[in-house]
């Protein structure tokens, strides 16, 4: 099996394709390498066979359609996206664009293709759209997102998403493209872009900076080990239901200040020098729009695909943690290359972008 996935040199697209080479699947990355991206993740992995790299961006509709036809994959599988929530407050025109517009093109040159195919390869051809469980929009202090609950999008990045939701589905309705969609909670793990919640945590911790917590930290997310949601995207692509979507999520919900506070305990732990790192802890102005509660119902991926998440968030904050402390050199070079470290995401007339 050959699969194009786009957004390949990201957090998660990356694990999905350290989890799909060891299973000898073959992988085309389509990347357009936006501040984002970060070829080290594939490090050790990019030379194995088996695996192909494009830099394109899924916007662009010949680069979409190069890769199909020189590529010739039985699945694709979406990630790219503008992924930061705060950016999307100061920039939303990129997320448009990116998570909308380059969604429509995917989809087109999807079908330009899927059409182009025969037999057997027509047969077994999906494209798996991941999305995120943000697309519901918030929850009060009680129930689960299911997959018949409404969407309430409430950022531009959870807009944009949901957007795509929506044509991916309609692809499906109309056009007979064989779609499937996954929703995800919060992901963690080694390879995330030091300009969210968990790393920022863990970096300003270990070098004695404050460590931002927005608003009283009630806010609460559920939080899933990255590799955990790679294993469930690769099952969600070969095992899925055309036209389903799978709710995916790590039974684990966590108030923001506690989730800061167990990192504080981990990097007492493994960084003594600087405990007790609870002392960081700084509350800052709030996001605007900041969802009070996602929470995930994921028992319809238990029950019709048996897949559940196998990393508790103490042993999974360990890991994070550790890896963090251990790879310097991976977090270093990215603030070589520099990236915006300032607050993002506080509505300002005066600064916001389209
Ligand atoms: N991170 C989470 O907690 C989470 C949770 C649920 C769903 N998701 C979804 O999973 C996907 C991956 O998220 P992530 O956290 O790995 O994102 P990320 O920001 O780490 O990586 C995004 C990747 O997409 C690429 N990309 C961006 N624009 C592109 C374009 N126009 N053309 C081609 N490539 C482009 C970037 O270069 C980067 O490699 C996204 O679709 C996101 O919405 C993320």
């Amino acid at each position: 099996m050959k699969v194009l996935i786009t957004g390949g040199a990201g957090f998660i697209g990356s694990a999905v394709i350290r989890a799909a080479l060891d299973r000898r699947i073959e992988i085309v990355n389509f990347d357009k390498l936006t501040y984002a991206a970060n070829p080290d993740n594939l490090k050790g992995w990019n030379d194995r066979p088996g695996y192909a790299f494009v830099q394109g961006d899924i916007c662009d509709g010949d680069a979409v359609r190069a890769a199909l036809e020189t590529h010739a994959p039985d699945a694709i599988m979406h990630l790219a996206a503008e992924t930061h929530v705060d950016r999307s407050i100061d920039g939303p025109g990129a997320f448009i664009e990116t998570n909308i517009f380059g969604a429509f093109t995917l989809l087109t040159e999807s079908r330009r293709y899927f059409e182009s195919l025969a037999g057997a390869r027509k047969d077994r051809f999906r494209f798996h759209h991941v999305s995120t469980d943000e697309v519901y929009g918030a929850l009060g202090l009680d129930g689960l997102f299911t997959e018949e609950s409404p969407y309430q999008p409430n950022s531009p990045y959870s807009a944009s998403k949901a957007s795509a939701d929506h044509l991916v589905r309609a692809w499906g309705e109309t056009f007979g493209l064989p779609v499937v969609t996954s929703n995800c909670s919060n992901n963690y793990g080694p390879c995330q872009f030091p300009e969210k919640l968990i790393p920022v945590v863990i970096l300003a911790a270990l070098e004695g900076r404050p460590i931002p917590v927005y608003g009283a930290g009630e806010n609460v997310r559920d939080w899933l080990f990255v590799e955990d949601h790679a294993e469930a995207l690769l099952l969600v692509l070969e095992k899925g239901a055309l036209g389903e979507t799978y709710n995916v999520g790590g039974n684990c919900e966590l108030a923001n200040i506690d989730l800061v506070r167990l990192i504080c305990e981990k990097m007492d732990e493994a960084a003594p020098a600087g405990r007790p790192h609870a002392d960081l802890i700084e509350f800052v102005t709030d996001r605007p729009g900041h969802d009070l509660r996602y929470a995930i119902d994921a028992s319809k991926i238990e029950r019709e695909l048996g897949w559940r998440p196998s990393v508790g968030i103490d042993d999974g904050l360990t890991r994070t943690v550790d890896w963090y402390l251990s790879n310097r050199w991976w977090w270093e070079a990215i603030r070589k290359r520099g990236f915006q470290t300032g607050r993002l995401g506080l509505v300002d007339q005066h600064r916001t972008a389209p």
